[in-house]
């Protein structure tokens, strides 16, 4: 059921490849709260098409751009706003994107141009969007700005790579933003830390269902699922969360808080 959360608001959100993409939800999710919206993703990935798919299904447009390219990044927002009619209320970053993991490079046998392409796509982006947005002055005041992150960025999962180092950038340039966007025009910026989740991404780690199948058995309320980031992020956007910023928020079932469990434990114990 819908609550017009986001009714009149502008906003544009990256990341929708397929149905699976958490953005995909968060864009459904966004249109049934009543907001308007811009699409965006990398024009390699708009190629394959899936995306205007979800264009027509929630009435909004789509604008390609590589999110490490100020000059692509420069059009977004000079497009985007020309299109809504005005500056946006909230923006969501959901990139992410290492050739290290994508072709089963370790992380002690690293390739540093790829390593160099990892922080750019995955966490630069999200500086370089912000960086081009306020020249462009493309946020509104009071707006919210949302990027996906990892609890890798806290602990080790050595299968996760290089994509821990740039998710440990990523939500530190979500407060070095958050500062600066919150002293200016009382804009917040939080990044949102995600169960494990099947989708493209998430798949193309090594072990994947491992680590999948490992949160959902350390988390109280198991693995938070795609719809349900969703629902977080709309939270985000709206005006009830209006005094959060700069912070790495956790929306993994408990899953960082927990430290065993029995059915865990029960497989190193030694029958009786
Ligand atoms: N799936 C998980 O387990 C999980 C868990 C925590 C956080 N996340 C994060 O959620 C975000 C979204 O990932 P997802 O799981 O929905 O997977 P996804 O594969 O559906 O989305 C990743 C998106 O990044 C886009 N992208 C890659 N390079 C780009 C570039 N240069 N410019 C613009 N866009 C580019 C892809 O086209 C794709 O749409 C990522 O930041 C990911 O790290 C995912």
């Amino acid at each position: 059921m819908a609550h017009g959360l986001l009714k009149g608001k502008r906003g544009i959100i990256s990341g929708a490849l397929n149905d699976m993409s958490i953005a995909w939800k968060v864009a459904e999710l966004a249109h049934a709260e009543g907001a308007s919206f811009v699409l965006t993703n990398a024009p390699v990935a708009m190629r394959m098409g899936e995306i205007n798919k979800l264009a027509e299904a929630t009435g909004s447009t789509v604008i390609g751009a590589d999110a490490t390219n100020d000059a692509d990044l420069e059009k977004l927002f000079a497009e985007a706003t020309a299109k809504l009619g005005g500056p946006v209320d909230f923006l969501l970053h959901s990139i992410g994107m290492s050739p290290n993991v994508r072709k089963g490079r370790t992380y002690e046998d690293l390739n540093y141009e790829w390593y160099k392409q990892t922080l750019d796509v995955s966490a630069m982006s999200l500086h370089r969007m912000l960086q081009a947005a306020n020249k462009a002055d493309a946020l509104a005041p009071g707006g919210s700005v949302v990027a996906l992150s990892y609890i890798a960025a806290q602990r080790v999962f050595p299968d996760y790579g290089d994509m821990a180092d740039a998710k440990a950038l990523l939500e530190s340039i979500g407060r070095g933003w958050g500062y600066r966007l919150g002293k200016a025009k009382g804009i917040r910026v939080n990044t949102v830390s995600q169960s494990p989740t099947m989708t493209t991404a998430g798949s193309g780690i090594k072990g994947f269902d491992g680590f999948f199948g490992f949160a959902q058995e350390m988390s109280p309320l198991g693995n938070a699922p795609a719809t349900e980031c969703a629902r977080f992020c709309i939270a985000l956007f709206s005006d009830y969360t209006r005094f959060i910023t700069m912070q790495n928020l956790f929306h993994d079932g408990g899953f960082s808080s927990t430290g065993v469990t029995p059915s865990i434990m029960a497989k190193f114990m030694t029958a009786e």
